[in-house]
């Protein structure tokens, strides 16, 4: 097993500081009840299993349409949406990877050939990370083992250490022939239509769509603060909220401690600090 692999094991509980905490409150209860005040999240107020009847809201559904080796796009994924991923319960958040960005194919003769921005070691990266979940199918099984790819030191001779410690039930040579074969291009080619079909067209990687939606708005958002991102559109579209007439978004701020207001009512929150200085690759002309 490479050494940069077993490196990350003692990076989670610093990516993540609540992990292997107590549950809060009820382990029952869907946590946009914890965001709902700040003593529901502080487990003071009554047992929110006690009203649980409401029906919880429709996951905020964000892609991520990305490139396997450009470094804003490893850094958003390992710092900002893996992180929300494992500190949301699963039906707030549904993710979308598609890895792509910017590279082109080419029909070859009746064979898609890819190109990339990073060149042949990116698309290797590109296409292990695609027959990965093609394989894998469940997210909760691949996602892991591509934060484990992402955040080591080569995403591309990691794939049989990081299946061994994230998802050993899975078989790498089955990935690999896919990998090598044409099921990784018809994927691939796939992932090329999908990114080709963005409206409006991605200008720059890593390219975040949340709800069917990309602006410059909503990316600077994700980047600044995905978990609070998530937590306030997640509290403005959840019927229960909507239905009785006291929105608070507050309590988002103990849940999340990088979450950025969070915003009770309707319209959107107050105005989220500045991104850090992402590096973003743009598509070239
Ligand atoms: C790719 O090229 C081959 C011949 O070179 C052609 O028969 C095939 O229809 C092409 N496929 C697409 C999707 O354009
Ligand atoms: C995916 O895997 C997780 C964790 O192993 C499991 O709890 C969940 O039921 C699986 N989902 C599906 C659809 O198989």
């Amino acid at each position: 097993m490479a050494p940069s692999v077993l490196l990350l094991l003692p990076l989670l509980p610093v990516l993540v500081p609540g992990l292997g905490a107590a549950p809060p409150v009820c382990d029952r209860d869907p946590a946009w009840l914890w965001c709902r005040s700040p003593d529901i999240a502080a487990g003071k107020a009554p047992s929110p299993c006690a009203h649980r009847s409401p029906p919880p809201a429709a996951p905020v559904e964000l892609s991520l349409f990305y490139e396997s080796l450009c470094p804003a796009c490893r850094m958003f994924l390992v710092r900002q949406l893996f992180t929300a991923w494992l500190l949301l319960p699963p039906d707030v958040l549904s993710i979308t990877l598609v890895p792509y960005g910017n590279a082109q194919e080419r029909n070859e003769s009746g064979k898609w050939e890819f190109r990339c921005q990073h060149g042949p070691e990116e698309c290797l990266g590109n296409m292990i990370e695609t027959c990965l979940m093609h394989e894998a199918k469940n997210f909760s099984t691949y996602f892991p083992v591509i934060f484990c790819l992402e955040s080591g030191s080569s995403v591309t001779k990691n794939l049989a250490a990081c299946l061994q410690v994230y998802a050993p039930q899975l078989d790498g040579s089955r990935i690999a022939a896919c990998v090598g074969g044409d099921t990784g291009a018809a994927l691939m080619h796939r992932n090329a239509q999908l990114t080709e079909a963005l409206d409006p067209p991605h200008q720059y990687v890593p390219w975040v769509v949340v709800n069917g939606k990309h602006t410059d708005e909503l990316q600077a958002q994700a980047e600044a603060s995905l978990l609070g991102l998530i937590c306030s559109l997640y509290q403005v579209g959840s019927r229960w909220e909507r239905g009785s007439n006291k929105m608070d978004g507050s309590g988002c701020k103990q849940e999340a401690p990088v979450a950025a207001g969070g915003g009770g009512g309707a319209g959107p929150g107050p105005p989220l600090p500045e991104p850090p200085p992402y590096v973003s690759w743009r598509r070239p002309p």
